[in-house]
Formats: structure tokens, C-alpha cells, sequence
């Protein structure tokens, strides 16, 4: 065995600062900031985000060094994300990620953040040699605040999007839906704590009318805003006395869309080898949904490569690396597909 390839990564596309070392396939550092200048704004504001990843990036990259016990002239090459997500927090990413590839004289490699999503499935956890990685080709359903996909896996960079939201993503639909809760931001964990004692069929809603693999949530939170208002009216307690059954459904509603599109997918395809990625993975419905799915093979990374991390980048930047795929200074960052 040769020297390993050590990478380091760099996540910024949205509220989280991020930056990982890797030797081959293997994690030795994730380190996350977690923008929490957002809160009290029920959402990212982009300007606030791109501010929060200047002050963060250097003590992040340096701690991520620390935990890895490595200095920076034992990097082979930096991955950053290029795309997609907000153009003022990628450009604080990538020049870093530039200035710092041109001061140690070693190779760039930039990464598409929904690739990396998927690519983190491959990511071997110290400590967890053994857990099982999926094989080509799978399928991959990615959920998180900014994306709802289905993805055909063929190999690494070989990848068919069959199926995507047309408005809000699974996330923000489980966050809009908490702010009409009350509940703090980013609602999502909370709809799925407090599901835990509600009545999953107390309440019903419409599933969207998105054609083919795609999906829609933007309806079901006017449908929920419409009930809430009806029920206050009479009743101006009603949230509150009702909130557990409220997640539960509303939690069930989006899980069961979710699972019924993929699904449908794997009939189409034949592929019964899924993965989960995304924040939204973490939902405690989602997995047990998932895991009554016995005739699926089932892959859920652990949560701290689930959600955005640049231990995803670092991976994806490995294999990258291994097949020459390099980037140079002139790249620049992309917003959307
Ligand atoms: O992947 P992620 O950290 O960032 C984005 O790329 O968006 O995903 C964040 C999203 C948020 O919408 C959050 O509410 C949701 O993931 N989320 C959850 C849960 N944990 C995080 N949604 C439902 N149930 C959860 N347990
Ligand atoms: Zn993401």
C-alpha cells in the first residue's frame, strides 16, 4: 500500500461552515460551525451566512488540522463545493479553498454538494471499519432543508436524477409547517419529537400532483395553513392542545409521499438498494418507514455525514483525486443546476 491520499475538505453553500480531513476513504476530522445567527429570522438570511462563514472558516480548517493531528504540508489536495447553493457564502468556500491550494502548490478538486450527499455513503467512519457500503447501482433519496431528489447511483460521478421537488424542499416544508406550529427554527426535529405522542392518522391532508418521479410540498403547507386557520377561528387553542397529533400527521403525510415515490422507483428501475441522504434522513418516521421495507437493502450513513458536512466533500474529493479529476483557478462557484 502506497502513502494515503490525505484531502481537505471545505463545505460553505448554505448556514454551515465546514471543513474535514480524509486519508483515502477514511474520516479524521469533521468539523461543523453551525450558523446560529439565523434563529431568530425563522430561515437563512444569505448575507448573514456568507458574514458567519468568513468569521468562521480559518478556526474551522484549523481545528479540523488539530483533530486530524496532521499539518497542513501533509495535504495532497483541497475539495470545496462549488454548487449548488447561496453564491455569497460559496465564494467565501472556494477562495478560501483557492488561496490555500495556492500557497501549499497543490491541486484543487470542486465538488457539486449533491454528488457529495451521495458520495458520503462511502465515507468510513473511524471506529466503524466493518458497516457495509452500498454497491452499484442504488438508488439515493436526498432530503434536507435546500433538496428533495431520487438519484440513480450508477458509479462515483455517474449519476441520473429521476425524480426532484418542483417548489419547497421536505425540509423546508417540515420547517414552514413548524413556524406555522409556533415551534422554534429549524422545526424539523421538533415535528419529529413531538410526533412521538401523536395520533399519526388524527388529521388528514391531500398528497401533491407532482407527474412522474417528482415531488411537490408547497401545497400541503397552504392545506395545513387553511386547516389551522379554520380550527383557531373556532377555537383559538386548538394548536396547542392538539400540537402532538399535529406533527404526527403532518410528519406521516410528508413521510408517506416520500416513501411512496421511491417506492415507485424501485419498481421502475428493478434497484432495491437504497440509500438515504440529507438532513431529513434523520427523521425517526422516515427510518422506520424505511426499515419495514425488509425486501430493501437500506443505508443511512451515520447523522454527522447526513446532514452538510465537509466530510462529504473530503470523500468526494478522494475519488476525484483517484481518477485525475482536478480543478483549476479559474473555477467558479454555481448557484443552481
Ligand atoms: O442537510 P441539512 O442539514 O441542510 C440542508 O442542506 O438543508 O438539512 C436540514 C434540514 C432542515 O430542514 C431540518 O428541519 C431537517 O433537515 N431535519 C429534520 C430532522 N432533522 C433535521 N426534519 C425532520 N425530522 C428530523 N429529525
Ligand atoms: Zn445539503
Amino acid at each position: 500500500m502506497g502513502k494515503p491520499i490525505i484531502i481537505l475538505g471545505i463545505e460553505s453553500s448554505c448556514d454551515e461552515t465546514a471543513a474535514a480531513v480524509s486519508s483515502n476513504d477514511k474520516i479524521l476530522a469533521n468539523i461543523i460551525a453551525t450558523q446560529k445567527v439565523h434563529e431568530s429570522f425563522g430561515g437563512v438570511v444569505p448575507e448573514l451566512a456568507s458574514r458567519a462563514h468568513q468569521l468562521n472558516i480559518i478556526p474551522v480548517v484549523d481545528q479540523a488540522l488539530k483533530q486530524a493531528n496532521i499539518t497542513k504540508n501533509a495535504i495532497d489536495a483541497v475539495a470545496f463545493t462549488n454548487g449548488p447553493g447561496l453564491m455569497g457564502a460559496l465564494l467565501v468556500g472556494s477562495s478560501f479553498a483557492k488561496s490555500f491550494a495556492l500557497a501549499l502548490n497543490i491541486p484543487l478538486l470542486e465538488i457539486n454538494h449533491m454528488q457529495a450527499h451521495v458520495l458520503a455513503h462511502f465515507a468510513v467512519h473511524p471506529g466503524n471499519e466493518l458497516s457495509p457500503k452500498p454497491q452499484f447501482p442504488f438508488l439515493c433519496l436526498t432530503v434536507s432543508g435546500g433538496h428533495t431528489q431520487i438519484i440513480l447511483v450508477r458509479d462515483h460521478f455517474d449519476m441520473e436524477l429521476l425524480g426532484q421537488t418542483q417548489d419547497d424542499a421536505a425540509g423546508e416544508a417540515f420547517d414552514k409547517i413548524a413556524k406555522l406550529l409556533r415551534l422554534p427554527y429549524p422545526g424539523g426535529p421538533f415535528v419529529d419529537k413531538l410526533s412521538a405522542n401523536g395520533d399519526p392518522d388524527m388529521f388528514q391532508f391531500p398528497h401533491p400532483n407532482a407527474p412522474g418521479l417528482n415531488f411537490s410540498f408547497s401545497g400541503l403547507k397552504t392545506s395545513v395553513m387553511n386547516f389551522l386557520q379554520k380550527e383557531t377561528a373556532k377555537d383559538p387553542d386548538f394548536i396547542d392542545k392538539n400540537l402532538n397529533h399535529l406533527c404526527a400527521s403532518v410528519q406521516h403525510t410528508i413521510v408517506s409521499i416520500l416513501i411512496r415515490r421511491l417506492e415507485q422507483t424501485v419498481k421502475q428501475t428493478g434497484i432495491n438498494r437504497v440509500a438515504i441522504a440529507g438532513g431529513v434522513s434523520a427523521n425517526s418516521g422516515l427510518r422506520n418507514a424505511l426499515m419495514n421495507h425488509t425486501d430493501w437493502e437500506i443505508f443511512i450513513p451515520p447523522f454527522e455525514y447526513c446532514t452538510d458536512n465537509a466530510a462529504m466533500i473530503a470523500i468526494a474529493g478522494y475519488f476525484k483525486y483517484k481518477n485525475g479529476l482536478f480543478a483549476d483557478q479559474q473555477s467558479t462557484p454555481f448557484a443552481r443546476y
